[in-house]
């Protein structure tokens, strides 16, 4: 048979494949490695310089033809495999809809929301900053120093700097953000910190990470009175409880002084926690006057200005006021039960609404 005979004969074939299977086994017949044009090149080696030329320039069209026959009919296959799918489809409008598939926000979310909103009511604006920071931003801008214990591996990420640079680390709390607001901006400042924090810690009260949001203000004549009025209207806004019962405990923090916490009562029946009354007490939030060694590491002269700051866990404040027992919860990723848990969107009413 002549190679023009093989050429009708080829195409024909390709011409009539039906799946893109059938398509491929023919290709690997004439053209793959063990196929019929690479046999048939390698024949033309026993054939003298003539024949070998015109063979080989009729080998190399066939070759050519095949190729895009191959290409034209693959592309007929699948239009007719789309066109046929197409047809196939049909819509069973009977069945009933997925209710389910709506997303719910988050219990860490929604509390971060009912923060801002407070405070934004309080006139205060969001300031945000990086999760990586700088040793001096975390610790020693705010008189955290180096031998204290926060700075020991085991409570703190560290990230491994530049050469020659000191190392990072994964923020240990909010509190660089007021370093980062007072170096950018001069006073009066007024303001809160939303965030994810990092602490090399985890039990079934702690996790690697978690969130806070810090607060500052910074003016001319802020108050220790200013400090405490303005969280005692943040808690009782928060827990939607008029009479809280609460108290300020002295404590402990480098970067203020004097420094407090501020604890809620609360009892206990049935396993549910009520917020509010009782004889119980929980720690919900940490806070002082900065400390005028904080400010002047920021360039602010604490002769001038004075402020108060304040800190808090949101995961804690969305346990007790959402009701939730388990830590674990908050970050298992489980549908069921943030279905639970979880806010509809459209249901948030903003507190001039409530
Ligand atoms: N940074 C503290 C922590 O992570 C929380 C805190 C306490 C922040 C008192 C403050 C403050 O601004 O005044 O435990």
């Amino acid at each position: 048979m002549s190679l023009s005979d093989d050429k009708h004969k080829i195409t024909d074939q390709i011409n009539q494949t039906n799946s893109l299977k059938e398509l491929e086994e023919l290709r690997l017949e004439y053209l793959g490695k063990k196929g019929f044009i690479p046999n048939e090149m390698k024949l033309l080696g026993s054939l003298s310089i003539e024949e070998k030329k015109s063979k080989g320039q009729e080998l190399n069209q066939l070759k050519q033809l095949i190729e895009e026959s191959i290409k034209e009919q693959k592309i007929y296959i699948e239009n007719a495999d789309l066109n046929q799918k197409i047809k196939n489809e049909n819509i069973d409008i009977t069945l009933p809809a997925n209710l389910n598939s709506k997303g719910k926000i988050h219990p860490i979310t929604q509390t971060t929301f009912d923060i801002i909103e407070i405070f934004g009511h309080l006139n205060y604006s969001v300031e945000t900053g990086p999760d990586i920071e700088t040793d001096f931003n975390n610790f020693s801008a705010l008189n955290i120093p180096s031998h204290h214990p926060a700075r020991e591996m085991q409570d703190t990420f560290y990230v491994e700097g530049k050469k020659n640079e000191e190392n990072n680390v994964l923020r240990t709390h909010t509190s660089p953000v007021q370093v980062r607001t007072m170096l950018k901006t001069k006073p009066p400042i007024k303001i809160i910190v939303p965030g994810r924090t990092y602490r090399s810690d985890s039990d079934s009260t702690h996790t690697p990470m978690f969130h806070q949001v810090e607060g500052l203000v910074v003016n001319k004549n802020a108050t220790m009175a200013d400090l405490k009025s303005t969280l005692i209207v943040f808690l009782k806004e928060f827990f939607h409880v008029e009479d809280l019962k609460y108290r300020f405990r002295p404590s402990y923090f480098p970067f203020t002084e004097p420094s407090a916490e501020m604890d809620v009562a609360y009892t206990k029946k049935n396993n549910v926690i009520k917020i509010g009354e009782g004889d119980e007490w929980l720690e919900v939030l940490g806070c002082g006057m900065v400390n005028p060694k904080v400010l002047e590491n920021c360039n602010i002269d604490p002769q001038i200005y004075q402020g108060f700051a304040f800190g808090m866990g949101i995961e804690r404040l969305s346990m007790l006021k959402y009701g939730i027992t388990d830590m674990r919860g908050l970050f298992d990723v489980n549908y069921k039960w943030l279905e639970h848990f979880g806010f509809n969107a459209l249901d948030i009413k903003t507190r001039s609404e409530i």
